[in-house]
């Protein structure tokens, strides 16, 4: 257990309310009222598109690929900086991932390294606001409507971010959300994909069940599978919305004060750019001093500070190397010199503490 724990999901009177009078009303499956206003809720707040909860972030990103109706042995191409789900959806449908390297800049897929991997085969383009940050969305979206690929975002860790003043969720073929405990509103475990096209939306509910008729009970007009939210973690989600505006104000605070207060010149920061906003996920730094980063986050956990490192570039991995090829410069740099922070529910001592021990950590360097 940590003195400060990475992550702090604002579980309170309210969500413990709910639950409890889903309990008592018995509608304990993935049937009840909830899940339509949790839906209806969450599409008020993304501004459209077609909503389906789902049991977690990474069967939102399967169901919106077979949904698109993208077969095995299509490619689909992908970020190499991302959590392992975003890449291991891919696979589980059957498809082939295509990695590509992320821009410098803005740490998320880089359009030219799209260009070089798209070929007959390629089907999609999974990009991925990671950390936050928005993707070059509308100069990816033109190159894959010129190309005739379906466009997935991943937005798992970009609920509540904006791009051009529009809120990120609505520019793809279907956009894919995560309610894991550390993602800006939870439901315990829980996912959402939203869908651009009223029939893939249409066929999405079908396979979301087994690819049951809606109309004839037990009557299979597709091969489905599971992929339901519960009546009880959609309450959760449905009050959790209700403060989302607030609980993202409380995290840019948080970031504001790290961008304050963290030394530029060991540490570089997140990406920061004018069209577009973070949705305060993870705050991250880099170690600018290479081969530092174990023996910091050490430092760190040692004072009772949880952190986590960036994530282990794909393509550094076996399992996923075969999916690889090239350098990925950029990925690997932020992916093997990154550290994530607490960045939620922080007290402001907390957050002095934080600071004060990245800042006195110059001298383990
Ligand atoms: C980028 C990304 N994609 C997908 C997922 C999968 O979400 P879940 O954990 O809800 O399956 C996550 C989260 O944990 C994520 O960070």
């Amino acid at each position: 257990m940590y003195k400060i724990p990475l992550a702090r999901p604002a579980i309170d009177n309210s969500e413990i309310k709910v639950v409890s009078k889903v309990m008592k009303s018995k509608w304990i499956s993935s049937r009840g009222a909830y899940i339509n206003k949790f839906e209806k809720k969450f599409k008020s707040f993304l501004g459209g598109g077609y909503p389906i909860s789902v049991s977690n972030g990474t069967h939102a990103i399967q169901l919106g690929i077979s949904a698109l109706g993208i077969n095995p042995g299509d490619e689909i191409i992908v970020t190499n900086l991302t959590f392992g789900a975003s890449i291991n959806a891919i696979i589980n449908c059957g498809a082939k991932p295509v990695i590509v390297d992320i821009e410098k800049e803005n740490w998320t897929i880089d359009l030219e390294k799209i260009k070089e991997a798209t070929n007959s085969k390629t089907r999609a383009i999974l990009i991925v606001h990671v950390y936050g940050i928005a993707c070059n969305i509308d100069e990816i979206k033109k190159f894959s409507k010129r190309k005739k690929l379906f466009l997935i975002e991943d937005c798992a860790e970009a609920l509540g971010a904006t791009y051009k003043n529009r809120k990120i969720g609505l520019d793809g073929d279907c956009s894919c959300h995560s309610f894991y405990a550390n993602k800006t509103i939870t439901t315990g475990e829980g996912g959402m994909v939203v869908f651009k096209n009223k029939n893939t939306y249409k066929k999405a509910l079908k396979i979301k069940n087994h690819g049951m008729s809606s109309k004839k009970k037990y009557f299979h007009d597709l091969v489905g599978s599971n992929y339901r939210l519960t009546n009880i973690q959609a309450s959760i989600g449905f009050e959790q919305l209700k403060k989302i505006n607030k609980l993202i104000k409380q995290r840019k605070k948080i970031f504001n004060f790290y961008d304050k207060l963290i030394d530029d010149k060991y540490f570089q920061k997140l990406p920061k750019n004018n069209w577009s906003t973070n949705s305060y996920w993870y705050y991250v730094i880099i170690i600018k001093k290479k081969n530092n980063r174990n023996k910091f986050i050490k430092y760190l956990n040692k004072r009772g500070i949880e952190v986590s490192p960036t994530f282990y570039p794909l393509n550094s991995m076996k399992t996923f190397k075969k999916y690889s090829s090239g350098k990925y410069l950029n990925s690997n740099y932020i992916g093997k010199n990154g550290i994530c922070l607490p960045s939620s529910g922080l007290k402001k001592k907390e957050q002095t503490y934080i600071v004060k021990a990245l800042n006195d950590a110059k001298n383990i360097f």
